[in-house]
């Protein structure tokens, strides 16, 4: 596990045959633990999804994986580090011959199917950031999913795939530590030109979601904060910073 090519992220892994979810662990261990650290398991009985939902994470079905990060930079930009996530996984299923898309802000989508997630907590106080878990589930070989997600949800050898864990782990630590110097450093053009190039969302006709109301609107572009420009059927603009969208057929 250590002919990777990279500095620190992965550097420091810890394993876990079954764990609650490897984000609540990676929690927990953050303070003491060095940036990159990174907490796999081979099943979770607790994943967590966004939105307080469940990520069932069965043991040989999937990839479940927690990254300790410790960037000194405001809060206000930690949330870039989520579509960064995005960027770094597109990139290295790109690299594996896979033409994965995003739909923003961060699932990641295969033929139209959602087969990875991102799920970042942050632990900080008013200016100082203590520290970031970024957790990834991918969906490698499951061949039946629950009846609400059926639909919306596949798995990598679904669509055509094997990927090994190990092999798809290097490529994405290795994007993902380039993406995130870069970050450190304030040059988010590449991700940026990632993030639209490889985008499932822009140009299209999507809904916005606030609350219990749904708008149409069209997707124009993603700003260089990663924030989605929509443009509403009233002509109305507005930029989008969070939150859900849903797209047809998505
Ligand atoms: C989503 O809802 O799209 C995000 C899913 C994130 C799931 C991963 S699996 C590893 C890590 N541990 C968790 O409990 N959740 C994340």
């Amino acid at each position: 596990k250590k002919n990777l090519n990279t500095e620190f992220i992965g550097q420091n892994i810890e394993y876990f045959e079954t764990i609650d979810s490897t984000n609540m662990y990676a929690g927990k261990i953050a303070n003491k633990s060095p940036e990159g650290t990174v907490v796999i398991a081979n099943e979770q009985t607790k994943g967590k999804g966004r939105t307080g939902r469940r990520w069932i994470s069965k043991e040989e079905e999937g990839l479940y994986f927690s990254l300790i990060l410790k960037p000194e930079i405001a809060i206000v930009k930690a949330s870039f580090l989520t579509q960064l996530a995005g960027a770094a996984l597109v990139s290295a299923f790109e690299n594996m011959g896979i033409d994965a898309k995003i739909k923003w802000p961060n699932d990641i989508i295969l033929n139209g199917k959602k087969i990875a997630g991102v799920l970042t907590e942050m632990s900080a106080e008013i200016d100082r950031i203590f520290y970031i878990v970024i957790g990834i589930g991918i969906n490698l070989y499951n061949e039946n999913f629950d009846d609400e997600i059926k639909e919306k949800a596949s798995s990598l050898l679904k669509e055509g795939y094997k990927v090994s864990r190990k092999d798809f782990l290097q490529e994405f630590f290795k994007e993902f530590e380039a993406m995130y110097r870069e970050f450190l450093c304030d040059n988010r053009n590449e991700v940026l030109d990632i993030l639209r190039k490889k985008s499932a969302v822009i140009g299209k006709e999507i809904y916005v979601i606030d609350g219990k109301k749904r708008k149409k609107a069209k997707a124009l572009n993603i700003d260089s904060y990663g924030n989605l420009e929509v443009r509403f059927e009233d002509g109305e603009e507005k930029t989008v910073f969070t939150g859900e969208i849903s797209i047809r057929g998505l």
